[in-house]
């Protein structure tokens, strides 16, 4: 599974989050002041956060769920509030220490292990449910429908990821990303189109009894991002 071009990126999207952006992202995903910018890009991030959550069962009681790419672990938390044995992996070391520290002592501590890794790391095991929220949509589409049939290889129910849609909108905020110093910025987001993307999903044979389930484009400011579930028939 772990083509060139997925290795490569992996490595780039690892420096930034664990290096680059760590501070820039911990103070994103808490309730610090931000500029405006931000404050619209936190806003749509949790109704993306919520629109992903409500795809799952509202009792998630004894599931294994799968944070893929869990960031400073706020998805890992609710979810894990809802009954689930959440494993929470992500690229940086920096931000899992970091969602280790936010995780609310109220007898979550137990229900989520965090760990730093590649969330296709077969050693994970097995999950009801995966959730990969903007985890994925740094790598190409190609390499992107790999990674959704090795997560679903190992997933018995559903995974609910986002993809970042192929619309002029994304393609002019991208245009303004690129105008600030090399150094700082992210690595390239992957744009594709929703029939695109169903098209991969269709075609692949590891998900051919996968089923393309809810969706939803979710925009607000500077964050789009096109919610989606795959649900195994
Ligand atoms: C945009 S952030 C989103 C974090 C979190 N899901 C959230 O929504 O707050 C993307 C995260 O995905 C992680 N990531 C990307 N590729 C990954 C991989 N192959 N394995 C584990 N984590 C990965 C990055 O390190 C980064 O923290």
């Amino acid at each position: 599974m772990d083509t060139a071009s997925y290795v490569a990126r992996r490595g780039q999207i690892a420096h930034y989050f664990d290096r680059t952006a760590a501070d820039a992202w911990a103070k994103l995903t808490s309730d610090a002041p931000v500029s405006k910018i931000r404050a619209t890009v936190r806003a749509g991030r949790d109704r993306m956060r919520g629109t992903l959550l409500s795809y799952l069962p509202e009792d998630l009681t004894g599931k294994r769920l799968l944070d893929a790419g869990c960031g400073t672990g706020a998805l890992a938390v609710e979810a894990a509030r809802r009954g689930a044995h959440v494993t929470a992996i992500d690229l940086s070391p920096t931000l899992i220490d970091l969602a280790r520290e936010r995780t609310p002592v109220d007898g979550l501590q137990g229900r989520i292990d965090f760990t730093a890794g590649d969330m296709l790391d077969p050693a994970l095991g097995e999950f009801d449910h995966v959730v990969a929220m903007d985890s994925l949509i740094h790598y190409t589409s190609p390499d992107m429908v790999r990674a959704l049939a090795g997560l679903a290889r190992r997933t018995r129910t559903s995974i609910v990821y986002t993809f970042a849609p192929k619309t002029p909108a994304l393609a002019a905020m991208h245009a303004v990303g690129r105008l600030f110093p090399r150094g700082d910025r992210a690595p390239a987001i992957e744009p594709v189109s929703r029939r695109r993307m169903h098209g991969a999903i269709d075609r692949h044979a590891e998900l051919n009894d996968w089923r393309v389930g809810r969706g939803e484009k979710i925009t607000s400011g500077f964050y789009m991002s096109h919610a989606q579930e795959l649900t195994r028939e």
